[in-house]
């Protein structure tokens, strides 16, 4: 079998998970190339930055590939910052969103000379201030706007509405451009929006970038001269299952002309288009059981390893790496912790597997290992980069050492108030 293991060759995967052990997520660099090349393409009429959303996956050895492709980065953390730094991306290419960033946090980004800092509220604009003004250092900022458009999608990947905590209410926006111009250390240089996660259907990115529009219309109207990008957000949506996918270009066609007819560059953030098809998550059966009429798959991923099945009841397709005719039934994929949430799959035809031989789960390059946990005081599984014919370990496995540093048996210093 292995033809379902889309862009991997099994024979390789096979060798990693009995090397390296499992579980582990394998990630093809040449697959995030194609990603990108193919986006990159479809913008080729306007000046543009591909910013990946680090969140999306932060491994290093991923951010290197979409480095060398010269790719920026969005970023939402002092963490990402760190990684993204690490991996040596140009600083002018990052942009920093994100509704809680904290004073030392903006400090630090604004040192690092941080191409878009995105604000999001009125709040967060008086400690970028005192921040610019303490360190005496100006700072190229943006505003993130809540455009209120809707998508359809999960209820946890909305962003755009109203209601929502993102960004700054769309009729604020003019003034609080106006008191960032007003203010001699910040650099208003965009507006910017992020809508959702996992969208299929480009006309959200439409309506949006028209309301951007309206308010760079706005904006250069009070005499501010200073804007050079929209920022249109990530969010894009791909295939895991049987979902509709929206092209590059259909996405180019959605967002390009208004901004091209700004005369402003563009850019914009996906994380998950440009990730999760290049990754899968290799697991070994552990036991077969029944009970009460239900089959079960035992794996050694859990959710601790891969959330999105429990989190969002998301649906990743799942390969055996061996071939052959077999009969297909209708299992339970579940994980080893103490959770009934803890499953890969429920209710889902496969081909009958047995102990030993290892799984892909797909789709798991984007949202999987880097919201990994502990739980059960299990180590996190290593990242492992494919380029061509070759692979080596990007991240190693976490030990048992790494879920005890820090702690301690013995208290060895109180405190009293
Ligand atoms: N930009 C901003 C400001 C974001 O908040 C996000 C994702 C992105 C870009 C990238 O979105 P993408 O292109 O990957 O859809 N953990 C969830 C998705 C939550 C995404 C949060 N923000 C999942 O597993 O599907």
């Amino acid at each position: 079998m292995g033809a379902g293991v889309l862009g991997f060759d099994p024979g390789l995967l096979q060798a990693i998970a009995d090397r390296i052990g499992t579980p582990s997520y394998v990630y093809s660099a040449n697959l995030i190339r194609a990603q990108y090349n193919a986006l990159a393409d479809a913008l080729h009429g306007i000046r543009h930055r591909i910013c990946y959303s680090v969140k999306a996956n932060g491994n290093l050895g991923v951010l290197r590939v979409l480095k060398q492709l010269g790719a920026g980065a969005d970023i939402v953390s002092v963490g990402e910052l760190r990684r993204v730094l690490m991996a040596r991306f140009d600083p002018d290419g990052i942009v920093f969103s994100g509704v809680g960033k904290t004073a030392a946090e903006i400090a630090e980004a604004i040192r690092a000379g941080v191409g878009f800092i995105n604000v999001e509220s009125t709040s967060e604009l008086d400690t970028l201030t005192g921040v610019a003004n303490d360190l005496k250092t100006p700072a190229r900022i943006g505003i993130r706007v809540n455009p209120d458009v809707a998508i359809e999608s999960h209820l946890y990947m909305k962003t755009g509405e109203k209601t929502a905590k993102f960004g700054i209410p769309f009729d604020e926006v003019v003034a609080v451009a106006t008191r960032i111009a007003a203010e001699p250390r910040l650099l208003l240089r965009g507006l910017a929006m992020h809508i959702g996660s996992q969208i299929a259907d480009v006309t959200p990115y439409h309506r949006g970038t028209i309301k951007l529009l309206e308010l760079v219309t706005a904006i250069r109207a009070s005499g501010i001269t200073t804007l050079e990008a929209l920022d249109v957000g990530g969010g894009l949506g791909v295939r895991y299952h049987n979902e509709k996918a929206p092209s590059p270009k259909a996405f180019a066609e959605a967002v390009v002309p208004a901004v091209s007819a700004a005369g402003l560059g563009l850019l914009c953030e996906p994380g998950r288009y440009l990730v999760a098809n290049a990754g899968v998550l290799l697991t070994r059966v552990l036991y077969r059981k029944h009970a009460g009429g239900k089959e079960y798959v035992i794996v050694d991923a859990g959710m601790s390893d891969f959330v999105r099945p429990s989190h969002y009841n998301a649906h990743h397709e799942i390969i055996p790496l061996r071939d052959g005719k077999r009969a297909e039934e209708t299992v339970n994929v579940v994980g080893p912790i103490c959770e009934t949430g803890d499953f890969l799959a429920l209710d889902r035809k496969l081909v009958s597997v047995g102990p030993g031989e290892v799984l892909a789960v797909l789709g798991t390059g984007a949202y999987g290992f880097v919201m990994a946990s502990t739980y059960n005081q299990r180590p996190r599984a290593p990242e492992v980069v494919v380029d061509g014919d070759r692979y080596y370990v990007a991240r190693q496995r976490e030990t048992l050492d790494d879920l005890v540093r820090g702690e301690t048996a013995e208290p060895t210093t109180w405190y009293k108030a």
